[in-house]
């Protein structure tokens, strides 16, 4: 039984060497660049290549530079990082031209994009260019490769489940044929239409150019990594716990989503970024359970009790940000068997277990996670 955080990365990380030891001989040897690789699926994106090349013998070793506008400051763990022979560390804002010297990339991850919505809400410019003006000169820097004879050979971009919109209770679980039901004005809009117009730059230049460009749609992540600050569900629920406050919640806990374990999650991104289809988008999620937010509070409640002796509960207030809710989707929930049947995707981490691994995580990063 995991007690410690370290204990959890550990786990983690060999858990996902065990999916991924076949897959990732395609990037021995190879350059591999992730834009922002410091946020949250960076956490286990970059320490998992990382991990790799410890494991892996002489002439198997991956190369990995990240490019981060470093928005929220370096975090301890990439700092520490630091000195590392694979790793290189740029300070860039991937909406400015990419730097002269940038070199030659096999893989591309692009990741850098503000996630959560109270962030992209107060930043939307940022994050709509992040996620067109960002993307499209990658995507250029992979064709400028291919006519150099130095081609690519797998682009991954992360969109989003949010491309779905708030869909139709009969396109519940969503798969990847559903078309979306989305406000382009509102005020997730500039998070969710650049996800969509992302995916379309994709698509194109994958079919014009026949280039290995892939998409990722995230349906909520949580794990290791994600910022107790980042005003997303599971980080506020375990802030609270915590500090040892009554869990508070922002909706009539309701809504219903599914929520992935990171490593899982992470596990699934390589998949498509070595093996996913050019110009396929891939759901990458949990179906079941789907749980409402109030039974999410009350599992964290339980779980708290059981490791930490918690003795809160969970209460409703309304979130003074007028937004907070506006636009935000009743239930999200895919599909996965694309995943599942082409990249043999198998998310296998339950819901309490990677909550329970979560909360010790939190507990052993309070100090840096509250930057
Ligand atoms: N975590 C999820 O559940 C989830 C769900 C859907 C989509 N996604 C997508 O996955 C990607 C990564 O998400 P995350 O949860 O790690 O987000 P995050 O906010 O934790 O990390 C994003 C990183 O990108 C960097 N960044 C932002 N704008 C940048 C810019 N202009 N130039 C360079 N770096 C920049 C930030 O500094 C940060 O380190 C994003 O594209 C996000 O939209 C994530």
């Amino acid at each position: 039984m995991m007690k410690t955080f370290e204990e959890v990365i550990a786990v983690d990380l060999e858990y996902m060497y065990q999916i991924l030891e076949e897959d990732f001989r395609h990037l021995a040897n190879k350059n591999v660049l992730i834009t922002g690789g410091a946020g949250f699926l960076g956490y286990y994106l970059v320490q998992f290549i990382l991990y790799w090349n410890e494991k892996a013998g002489k002439g198997s070793k991956i190369y990995l530079t990240v490019y981060d506008n470093y928005i929220r400051g370096i975090p301890d763990w990439l700092d520490n990082l630091k000195g590392n022979p694979y790793l290189t560390l740029k300070k860039q804002d991937i909406t400015k031209p990419l730097p002269q010297d940038i070199g030659d990339f096999q893989y591309i991850i692009h990741a850098a994009s503000i996630a959560s919505p109270t962030f992209y809400r107060k930043y939307p410019i940022e994050t709509m260019d992040a996620n067109v003006n960002g993307l499209r000169s990658l995507l250029d820097y992979c064709l400028l490769q291919q006519r150099n004879q130095k081609a690519v050979e797998g682009f991954l971009f992360f969109s989003s489940s949010e491309i779905y919109g708030d869909p139709t209770p009969d396109n519940i679980p969503t798969s990847e044929e559903y078309k979306g039901y989305v406000s382009c004005t509102g005020p997730r809009a500039c998070y969710d239409e650049s996800k969509r117009y992302g995916e379309t730059l994709c698509v194109n230049f994958a079919s014009r150019y026949d280039l290995p460009i892939k998409v990722a749609r995230p349906f909520n992540n949580y794990g290791p990594g994600l910022k107790i600050s980042d005003r997303r569900v599971i980080p506020d629920f375990v802030r609270d716990v915590l500090a040892g406050n009554d869990i508070v919640m922002l909706s009539d806990g309701s809504p219903q989503r599914t929520f992935c374990y990171v490593a899982d999650a992470v596990a699934g991104y390589f998949k498509i970024l070595i093996l996913g289809k050019p110009g396929e988008a891939y759901n990458i999620g949990l179906e079941k359970p789907e749980i409402s937010m109030k039974e999410l509070a009350e599992t964290i409640v339980d779980l708290s009790r059981d490791l930490f002796d918690y003795q809160g509960k969970v209460i409703v207030q309304t979130s003074k940000d007028k937004d907070y809710l506006v636009d935000n989707p009743n239930r999200r929930c895919p599909r996965i068997e694309k995943a599942k049947k082409q990249l043999g995707y198998n998310p296998s981490i339950p819901l309490k277990e990677g909550l329970r691994r979560s909360l010790i995580w939190y507990q052993g990063n309070q100090d840096e996670e509250e930057k």
